[in-house]
């Protein structure tokens, strides 16, 4: 069975598309019927970026979680919704079918209540990728409490700050996380951020890794108690919270070219439908089909292709606990082969990664159940696109490369598979109600084929975020100001002749290690705290597996017991102040760094030497002291 709106020929994503851009209102409106609302819209779209104002079916009332859940616990409850795979392959997996995903959904919504919750008040939730993760955020969408989910790689110290800034009530999160052969302890990593949040009223704790964990009275409570006083009220099904399509669905923090990350907002109705519409078209899904995103639900993939896109269309969608290569490097393939995996969307950097192992871990797995893969999260490389096409698809399966944002909600530009071609390191063409546009440095629009210059989008499209918590003016400055009347995406584009999209990579003070944002900035402020440490200057440098690695020049005016320890300490504070994710590849110390006479680093001469290319640094006029460059490439070390 298909959708209403599924586009399944090249001719029809065309005429959507043309449709979507010569009348938006008209095109989102008949997609919006196929949903379920307690009121519909008084108007379908009201814009203005200058400001920027964005809403969608203004008017309309609804809850998401009757789209993901009710409708589909009535039509199909036998249905898987989540099929759950445990970090140790010997451990027993769960399927939780539509039927009982809406029960315990509702139960935890009852738990959330009975912990004062209240529709508008932030709740994070720092967990492992366990189904009481996708419980926790969907009883807080019953309830019309806003999710703020943090990656379970964050320190105390992000979480503090994410805690804070959003001023949350209640922490959900776990005693630990078992990831590879690690064992994460979750909670003493929460005890430790919420020192400094006085907001939070209370911690609930799911048992997982049955490690020993603080509990305080009064303010942590255990998950399974929390069931057992709901399920003696005897009360199990929770009503969903009637939503107004513009009210605050979550908050979700990334990293951008300063150093605080902002709280990206997205909302109830027009966030619910780009991941629907998006997922339906992109990955051509089919009922029954099952569908398996390796991303953390701590990252927007997760949010929107494991929880909202596929719950919305009543899919059965797989939520993996560990890691691709634990116990080894053919984990993801005997996870295919044992839930006949219909559906592969992962990141290059995981392909790379499993590349390296060669194809022995894939060889007596069987894949044939694959009809389409997907990338998300960064650029992929012709190689691994081919190694992906010709040893897992068996170049029968098309290769969806799709590009997006957490400030995009879903995906914007990508092949749809099948049905558009696809190209080789491309995301090829927008989707329908996307309107990309190349301009220059100077805000003009570049027509035409084979140009390239930095992406922006100049139209609405129902998933975009609506602002930055609490900082409006924020969200404004940065998407909204670099160009006048359009959204700003931050990467760097080429169109081809034939008018396909590929993206080069981000053009602002973001790094992409690993497919996961990493502000330069917020690396600096982090080595900067290291005592001893005067001044800092990080950079991008190509990674074989992380596509990017960071590169950090460092001013060290403290005592060295040697370098190698003093270089791991700094990694340690690094970690410590935002997590092992954002740990510098390399540390170069240096004694002074490049910089204009106005005092900027000059960071695109680092980013040269880090690459290695010293004899091609380009217009060093500029430079207040050219000497400092010729003493950072004497005393840079080799890659
Ligand atoms: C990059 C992840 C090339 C891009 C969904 C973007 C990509 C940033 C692709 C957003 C792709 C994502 N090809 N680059 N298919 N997908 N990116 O917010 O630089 O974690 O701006 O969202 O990842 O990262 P974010």
């Amino acid at each position: 069975m298909s959708y209403p709106y599924q586009l399944t020929s090249l001719e029809a994503y065309q005429k959507a598309y043309q449709k979507s851009v010569e009348n938006p209102e008209a095109f989102w409106a008949e997609i919006a019927e196929n949903f379920i609302w307690h009121r519909k819209w008084d108007e379908v779209l009201n814009w203005n970026f200058n400001e920027p104002k964005i809403e969608w079916f203004k008017g309309g009332k609804l809850n998401i979680t009757e789209n993901c859940l009710d409708r589909w616990a009535e039509s199909q409850p036998e249905t898987p919704a989540i099929i759950w795979e445990a970090n140790e392959p010997g451990e027993a997996g769960r399927i939780i079918t539509y039927k009982e995903l809406h029960f315990k959904v509702s139960q935890f919504a009852h738990v959330l209540k009975n912990n004062g919750a209240k529709k508008g008040d932030r709740i994070c939730i720092y967990m492992p990728m366990v189904p009481e993760l996708a419980i926790a955020v969907l009883a807080c969408a019953r309830i019309g409490a806003i999710h703020s989910v943090v990656f379970g790689g964050f320190s105390a110290q992000s979480i503090s700050d994410r805690i804070q800034d959003a001023q949350c009530n209640i922490v959900v999160t776990a005693d630990g996380a078992f990831r590879g052969n690690k064992n994460i302890p979750l909670k003493s990593v929460i005890d430790e951020a919420l020192i400094n949040c006085p907001s939070v009223n209370s911690v609930i704790v799911l048992t997982r890794t049955n490690v020993a964990v603080s509990m305080l009275k009064g303010r942590d409570f255990w998950w399974e108690d929390e069931i057992k006083k709901v399920e003696a009220q005897g009360n199990p099904i929770c009503n969903a919270a009637v939503m107004d399509a513009e009210d605050t669905l979550f908050v979700l923090y990334t990293s951008g070219s300063t150093g605080k990350p902002k709280g990206v907002v997205h909302t109830c109705a027009g966030y619910m439908i780009w991941t629907n519409y998006s997922f339906v078209n992109v990955f051509q899904y089919q009922k029954g089909q099952v569908h398996f995103c390796t991303a953390d639900i701590g990252w927007v993939t997760g949010h929107s292709y494991i929880i909202y896109g596929p719950l919305s269309a009543g899919s059965t969608t797989l939520m993996f606990e560990g890691i691709p290569t634990y116990p080894d490097a053919g984990r993801f393939w005997e996870i295919i082969e044992k839930y006949k995996v219909d559906i592969l969307y992962t990141a290059p950097t995981a392909i790379r990664s499993l590349m390296s192992f060669g194809t022995d871990p894939i060889k007596g797995k069987n894949l044939s159940s694959l009809k389409v893969l997907g990338t998300v999260g960064e650029p992929i490389n012709e190689e691994a696109w081919h190694w992906y096409d010709e040893n897992i698809g068996k170049k029968n399966c098309p290769i969806v490369d799709t590009w997006w944002q957490t400030e995009t909600g879903g995906v914007l530009i990508s092949n749809l598979a099948g049905v558009t071609k696809a190209k080789p390191s491309f995301a090829t063409l927008p989707l329908p109600g996307i309107q990309p546009v190349l301009v220059d440095e100077n805000g003009n629009i570049i027509e035409g084929n084979e140009v390239s210059g930095n992406l922006c989008i100049k139209f609405p499209w129902p998933g975009m975020l609506r602002t930055t918590y609490g900082d409006h003016e924020r969200c404004r400055q940065t998407y909204f100001s670099t160009y006048k009347g359009m959204y700003f995406t931050g990467d760097g584009c080429l169109r081809d002749k034939d008018g396909d999209y590929r993206i080069t990579g981000r053009v602002d003070d973001v790094l992409n290690v690993s497919g996961h944002r990493i502000g330069t900035a917020e690396v600096e402020n982090a080595i900067n705290m290291h005592t001893g440490v005067v001044e800092s200057a990080v950079v991008g440098y190509p990674h074989d597996i992380k596509g990017l690695g960071i590169y950090a020049y460092v001013i060290f005016n403290g005592v060295h017991i040697d370098e190698a320890h003093t270089k791991k300490d700094i990694c340690e504070t690094v970690t410590r102040i935002i997590g092992a994710i954002a740990k510098p590849d390399k540390i170069q110390f240096v004694t002074g760094l490049p910089k204009t006479r106005s005092g900027k680093i000059m960071r695109r001469i680092l980013r040269k030497i880090a690459e290695g290319e010293l004899n091609n640094l380009g217009d060093t006029s500029t430079l207040l002291d050219p000497a400092v460059v010729e003493e950072i490439i004497k005393s840079r070390s080799p890659l």
